[in-house]
């Protein structure tokens, strides 16, 4: 099976002046004045939906981070923009950002199609758990929750199937560390990695939010578990400041994780990534 993961996109449209009441005013700062929106470019975003278009896969997976400050506008550009990905076999949770202020909440499942905790959906005979740990929160930070830890564990626990486990935030850092500090960061990471590590199936971890990519593993006795984010997929060009706009194609087998390519943005089009998959780094 051919998995095709984009991530982070960010679609973005300027809040109106009524929207502006909550965090999306720190938000629209960060953005606007300080010049933020410049790292995200719809250049890049309409590339990215071309490139996608010709790589085969069996799967489209995104892991959010859609828009930027979860306006109904910017829902309904990203909804534009995914159209042609919508309309191929597409699995999507919310990022941090789709949830950005209390009002926001239920905007992604209008647009995108009903959110859960934890879902699993059989895929190539792989199970995908989608896991959404995205909430409102002035730390932007996410959680499964007691309830979730208990849904994702009996979810691991009731098959057999090689299991591929997406959410938006990472577990690990790209050194290989606990991820995150107080804010920014998924509170129970380390709870959802311990049931991933007790499930041998769990083959492959993969998130965003991290908008410079990486690759590294969750430890497991001789057998650790890949963990692979592209980077943002929505990013402008900016060699100067050695950014630019990935995705990823993974092959999976019985066996688990075969092959990943990761194509990145040089301008103009999407391309293989030269050296191999993160050999230019994030
Ligand atoms: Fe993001
Ligand atoms: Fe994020």
């Amino acid at each position: 099976m051919r998995i095709l993961h984009v991530t982070d996109i960010h679609v973005e449209r300027a809040p109106g002046v009524g929207e502006l009441w909550n965090k999306r005013l720190a938000g629209a700062v960060n953005l606007y004045l300080l010049g933020r929106h410049h790292h995200f470019s719809p250049k890049a975003q309409a590339a990215l939906i071309a490139a996608t278009a010709a790589i085969e896969a069996d799967v489209v997976l995104c892991t959010g981070d859609l828009t930027a400050t979860a306006t109904d506008a910017e829902f309904a550009a990203a909804a534009e923009l995914f159209a042609p990905l919508r309309a191929r076999d597409w699995l999507v949770i919310p990022g941090n950002h789709d949830v950005y202020t209390g009002e926001s909440v239920g905007r992604f499942a209008r647009h995108f199609g009903p959110v859960a905790p934890v879902r699993v959906e059989r895929r190539g005979g792989w199970d995908v758990v989608l896991v959404d740990v995205c909430h409102p929160d002035w730390l932007s930070r996410g959680w499964l929750g007691e309830g979730g830890l208990a849904a994702l564990e009996a979810a691991l626990a009731g098959g057999s199937a090689p299991a591929l486990v997406a959410l938006h935030y990472p577990l690990r850092s790209r050194r290989g560390e606990r991820y995150g500090g107080a804010a920014r960061a998924c509170i129970d990471a380390e709870a959802i990695e311990a049931i991933c590590v007790r499930h041998p199936r769990v083959r492959l971890v993969v998130h965003g939010h991290e908008h410079h990519g990486f690759r590294t593993e969750l430890p497991r006795d001789g057998d650790p578990i890949p963990v692979i984010d592209p980077g943002a997929s929505g990013y402008a060009f900016l060699p100067k400041r050695g950014r630019t706009a990935h995705f990823c194609v993974y092959e999976v087998d019985a066996a688990g994780l075969r092959t990943v390519e990761r194509y990145a943005f040089d301008g103009e089009r999407f391309v293989s990534e030269a050296g191999g998959p993160f050999a230019t780094g994030g």
